[in-house]
């Protein structure tokens, strides 16, 4: 059988995406509109997304930020607070706005400071989108000083998911950027009402690659990665076809000098070659077949969103692709992630539609 060079999928959407403000908003948001049609857009500015109105004024901020000739919609997200209000939440999903919120646990993350102490806080907001069908994403670690940080996502699932959604059974979940065996194998355990988003950098960075040969920031995240063991669990999940885990890069951009310093922002930006790294990976694992259902399929599926139209046709070269190491932005330079291999996919410009 012959090696497969072209592809073409349905355009895809990226189900976590952090798109920021200002001048970084302006210089990165290219980088994503260029692929993908559809991003849930995370809320941890500062100050945060909290309410319909501050997201109905982010998302005008952001198509002013869309370059001319791309098609892209974002799908805009709350910032759960002890004190978000129930009623606004099911006003903004019922004019369609806001298609999620998003539980970040206080202090476990880039501006996270305004989320979740006590869960019980939140009782009101997630009975109410229990009852309207709206997903809540989460950001599943524990920030308990005592528990290691490479196991905030096996205790976060034991401490706080299994007894949420116990008390909550039917409420939406989606658990972001799942990094750990123990993540795949929950997710996998549960029949419904739970999805799981996978970046891309999770499916091919393990630990070393911000520890070995002293500390490299750009390959610093939360959750941190994990070990080999739990990324090969996690290119599994991703190239199984199984349809509760989709894409969503977390792609968190930071400028290089925050992140060059002794203490260093959390997050990786991939948007610019995150679909170029993932069909480098599916090929790997001999998975291609199966790249439209994690990228375009899985994701609209468990948002109860429409499949998107359009196409987006890769094609693999001959010799390896070249990208900006660099984006510059108004606020400052960005590094691209480096996925350690050379790249041979690409997306063909001008064979979208
Ligand atoms: O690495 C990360 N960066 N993880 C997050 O959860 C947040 C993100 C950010 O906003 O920079
Ligand atoms: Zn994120």
């Amino acid at each position: 059988m012959s090696a497969v060079t072209e592809l073409e999928i349905r355009r895809p959407d990226d189900w976590h995406l952090h798109l920021r403000a200002g001048a970084m908003l302006d210089g990165i948001t290219p980088s994503t509109t260029a692929d993908f049609a559809r991003a849930i857009i995370m809320p941890n500015l500062v100050p945060p997304v909290v309410t319909t109105a501050d997201a109905e004024a982010y998302r005008t901020r952001i198509m002013a930020a869309v370059p001319q000739g791309d098609t892209f919609e974002p799908l805009m997200t709350l910032y759960l607070t002890g004190v978000t209000d129930p009623d606004d939440v099911a006003a903004g999903a019922a004019s369609g706005l806001i298609k999620a919120l998003k539980l970040y646990p206080a202090g476990a993350t880039t501006n996270s400071e305004s989320g979740i102490r006590d869960i019980e806080t939140a009782y009101p907001v997630l009975e109410r989108m229990s009852e309207i069908g709206l997903p809540l994403c989460m950001h599943g670690e524990v920030t308990d000083p005592d528990i290691d940080i490479f196991d905030r996502e096996a205790v976060f699932i034991d401490r706080v998911l299994i007894p949420l959604r116990a008390r909550f059974p039917d409420l939406r979940i989606v658990m972001e950027h799942v990094t750990s065996r123990q993540g795949v194998d929950y997710v996998r355990s549960q029949e419904k009402n739970l999805g799981a988003t996978l970046t891309v950098h999770h499916l091919i960075i393990n630990r070393n690659a911000y520890l070995v040969g002293g500390i490299k920031p750009h390959f610093y995240c939360l959750p941190v990665a994990k070990r080999e063991t739990h990324r090969l669990a996690l290119r599994e999940a991703a190239t199984s076809g199984d349809s509760r885990f989709f894409l969503g890069t977390d792609s968190a951009p930071h400028a290089d000098p925050a992140k060059e310093s002794a203490c260093g922002c959390a997050g990786i930006f991939t948007a610019p070659t995150a679909m170029s790294c993932l069909a480098h990976v599916f090929e790997q694992e001999n998975a291609l077949d199966k790249l439209e259902a994690f990228v375009s399929l899985n994701g609209p599926a468990y948002y109860g969103l429409p499949v998107n139209e359009e196409r987006l046709r890769l094609v693999r070269g001959e010799a390896p692709l070249e990208w900006p190491k660099r984006v510059s932005t108004g606020a400052g330079p960005v590094t691209v992630f480096d996925p350690g291999f050379p790249l041979f996919w690409r997306v063909e410009k001008g064979a979208k539609g």
